[in-house]
């Protein structure tokens, strides 16, 4: 080879190595960009997947609680629910037996003024329930009278202090079982018709054998002379005083209740028997009582 020929085999050798050296950095940056792309794209699967997984658990942790306490809402309301439909059968059952008026209500009831049309409360005896009233006179301890400081209104005048003691058909020191029943008092109430559907007695100062233990209780629309005529009077009770266990003197006995509902404006109250054998019977008091139902 001539010096000119060396020359360009040696430029062509340079060139091709330079060629080559072309190509590998062509293939290095192809390679690279590719290496490149496919990281590329790696990281886009990557955040997709992260933002997938992101957003669900999202969804989760925002649903789920959201389910449980809807959940939860939805069974405490169905226990409130519960809860207050028992609480209004209760209601209605306690609604149901305070409207049974012969029960005992906590209702405050009206204590019922005993005034007298005229300020008259007439004593009776030998009286028994359904008969005509035989009145009984102020005396000095003998058979169908009462004393008169111990006269009949002395049991409607609000005062424990005063009594009311009449005789049956013994005189005084008589011992006999039934001397002292079918004695009483009937009166017109200036209020006028009124409801009774209690009743209650307060013992005398002494003597508890005096004390009433069954009574009765009889009421009537009639007035004054009418009121002379069993027939006028409707039975209302015939019980118990309230007394039967003693109280003490000048002491009320048990509430009695009266299964009624009707008004009258007159009354009559007698004793049917007292405590023991004895000439007369007493007692302070009496009240009646208007139980509103
Ligand atoms: C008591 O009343 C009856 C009638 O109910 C009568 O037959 C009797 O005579 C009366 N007794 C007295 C002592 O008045
Ligand atoms: C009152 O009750 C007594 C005892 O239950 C009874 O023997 C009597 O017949 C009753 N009197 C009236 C008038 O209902
Ligand atoms: C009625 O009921 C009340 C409350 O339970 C009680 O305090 C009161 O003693 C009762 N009265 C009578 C007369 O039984
Ligand atoms: C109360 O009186 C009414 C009407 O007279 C009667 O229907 C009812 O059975 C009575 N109730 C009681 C507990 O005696
Ligand atoms: C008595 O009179 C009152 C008032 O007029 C009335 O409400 C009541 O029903 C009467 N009682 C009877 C048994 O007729």
């Amino acid at each position: 080879m001539n010096t000119e020929e060396t020359a360009i085999a040696n430029h062509n050798v340079v060139q091709s190595q330079l060629d080559y050296r072309n190509i590998v950095t062509e293939k290095t940056t192809e390679q690279q960009n590719t290496s490149y792309k496919s990281c590329c794209q790696n990281r886009k699967v990557l955040f997709v997947l992260l933002s997938v997984v992101v957003i669900s658990s999202l969804i989760v942790s925002i649903l789920i609680p959201t389910v449980i306490l809807k959940k939860k809402q939805t069974q405490s309301s169905s226990i409130t629910t519960t809860a207050t439909s028992i609480t209004v059968s209760q209601l209605t059952t306690a609604a149901e037996v305070s409207s049974i008026p012969i029960t005992n209500t906590t209702t405050k009831p009206d204590k019922i003024l005993l005034n007298a049309v005229n300020g008259k409360v007439y004593g009776v005896w030998n009286t028994s329930v359904g008969d005509d009233s035989k009145a009984s006179k102020p005396g000095n301890h003998w058979s169908g009278q009462y004393l008169p400081e111990e006269s009949p209104e002395k049991a409607c005048d609000g005062d424990i202090d005063t009594k009311y003691n009449s005789f049956g058909w013994c005189n005084e020191g008589g011992r006999f079982s039934n001397c002292a029943i079918n004695t009483g008092f009937y009166l017109e109430l200036e209020q006028g018709p009124t409801i009774v559907n209690g009743l209650r007695l307060w013992t005398g100062n002494d003597f508890a054998p005096r004390d009433p233990i069954v009574v009765s209780l009889e009421g009537s629309n009639q007035s004054e002379d009418d009121l002379i005529l069993g027939s006028s009077w409707t039975l209302l009770y015939n019980g118990s005083s309230g007394l039967d266990i003693d109280p003490g003197r000048k002491q009320c006995g048990l509430m009695q209740y009266l299964n009624n509902t009707i008004e009258y404006k007159s009354y009559r109250f007698l004793v049917l028997h007292s405590r023991a054998p004895v000439d007369c019977v007493q007692f302070s008091e009496i009240e009646l009582f208007s139980f509103s139902s």
